[in-house]
């Protein structure tokens, strides 16, 4: 549907010269622009969309969680998805990877569909979500952490099962591979460790490195800020703005504004399950329809001027489905890669 763009409509073009700020240190890097065909409302289609949302909804019992008529995500991009409590945030992230299904409405990922599509396949197919580091998770090594990010294609193939040095091979690979995300994300001295012994932030890089172990397309991240200590946060920042210049999607769900202004693109808005507002960030913070959305949800807070944290508050449904979701990944994790049973255990 894009392949008869102008230069000026590619996607992914940033604003300033081509010689932009390197991926180092705290500079201030360019904002993707001219993401979007026509006028700047809820719904508005992308010049490049990586993900597509028709119609989608969700319901609890009485409660309509997400009620999403059309989105679109753009590729190249940072995107936030930003909205008070309860919003339906989380609900509609889940059933964009596959965690959860919606009562009706379709959705596609890279021009397909991902309706009935298990997590772990729409995960091969390059659109990942960070996971947090559970309790299970938290008792294996960093390493460990690591090796369960890589896309399992060990044993599934005819001549690997027979020859079982293939995938002696592939597990040297993938060691190498997770050693050098561990160095760039500066958790290489931790490889033994476990995973458990980490800060706050550095689990969050820990999360970050073991999602890029599948190379995919679309990141996605879930409050990548919470419980994050204020010495590790330019760091974060840092990681998530090199995703995109090495041609990464980002989404990313926060409650911390500035971070949010600081390196989202585009800012989705929604309000009791619905869409109300996207764009740019600094426009979107204006919107008159954000600040009621965030007033009307009793959250008294003038969106102008945040630039601290907005205390998460979740109920106990969302973070019971939450915890199911999380175990059920694990589990589908665990049973599809070999290395994480008892073998390589033990090390630390
Ligand atoms: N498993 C569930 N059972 C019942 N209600 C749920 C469940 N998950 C979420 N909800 C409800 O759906 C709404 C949206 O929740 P959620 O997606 O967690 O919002 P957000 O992430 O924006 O804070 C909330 O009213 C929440 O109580
Ligand atoms: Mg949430």
């Amino acid at each position: 549907m894009s392949n008869e763009l102008t230069p000026e409509q590619v996607p992914g073009s940033v604003e300033g010269t081509a010689n932009a700020a390197p991926a180092t240190g705290s500079i201030r890097r360019p904002k993707t622009t001219g993401l979007t065909k026509g006028e700047v409302k809820p719904g508005v289609a992308k010049v490049d969309p990586i993900l597509v949302v028709d119609a989608v909804q969700r319901r609890f019992g009485g409660l309509t969680a997400v009620d999403v008529d059309h989105l679109e995500v753009p590729r190249g991009a940072i995107t936030a998805l930003i909205g008070p409590n309860g919003a339906g945030k989380t609900t509609l992230f889940n059933l964009l990877c596959g965690f959860d299904k919606p009562n009706s409405g379709t959705w596609s990922f890279d021009g397909t569909s991902l309706s009935g599509v298990p997590s772990f396949k729409v995960a091969r197919m390059g659109q990942v979500r960070t996971f947090q580091l559970t309790k299970s998770l938290s008792l294996l090594t960093v390493l460990e952490n690591m090796k369960l990010g890589a896309p399992h294609q060990r044993g599934e193939g005819f001549w690997s099962s027979l020859f079982p040095f293939l995938w002696r091979a592939q597990d040297t690979e993938i060691e190498g591979k997770a050693r050098e995300l561990l160095t760039r994300f500066k958790l290489d001295a931790k490889e033994k460790d476990f995973a458990a012994s980490l800060s706050g932030g550095q689990r969050k890089l820990l999360e970050m490195a073991r999602a890029l172990m599948s190379d995919p397309t679309l990141v996605m991240l879930d409050e990548p800020m919470a419980g994050v200590n204020p010495a590790l946060t330019q760091s974060l920042l840092d990681h998530i703005l090199d995703l995109k210049e090495q041609g990464m999607t980002v989404l990313f769900v926060e409650h911390d504004m500035h971070m949010v202004r600081h390196i989202a693109d585009w800012v989705i808005v929604m309000a009791e399950g619905r869409v109300v507002a996207e764009g740019p960030p600094d426009e979107v913070m204006e919107n008159p329809a954000v600040v009621d959305a965030y007033l009307g949800a009793h959250q008294d807070l003038d969106l102008g001027a945040v630039t601290g944290r907005i205390p998460v508050l979740e109920d106990a449904a969302a973070i019971r489905l939450r915890e199911k979701i999380e175990a059920e990944a694990e589990a589908e994790l665990e049973a599809s890669d070999p290395a994480s049973g008892t073998e390589g255990k033990g090390t630390a």
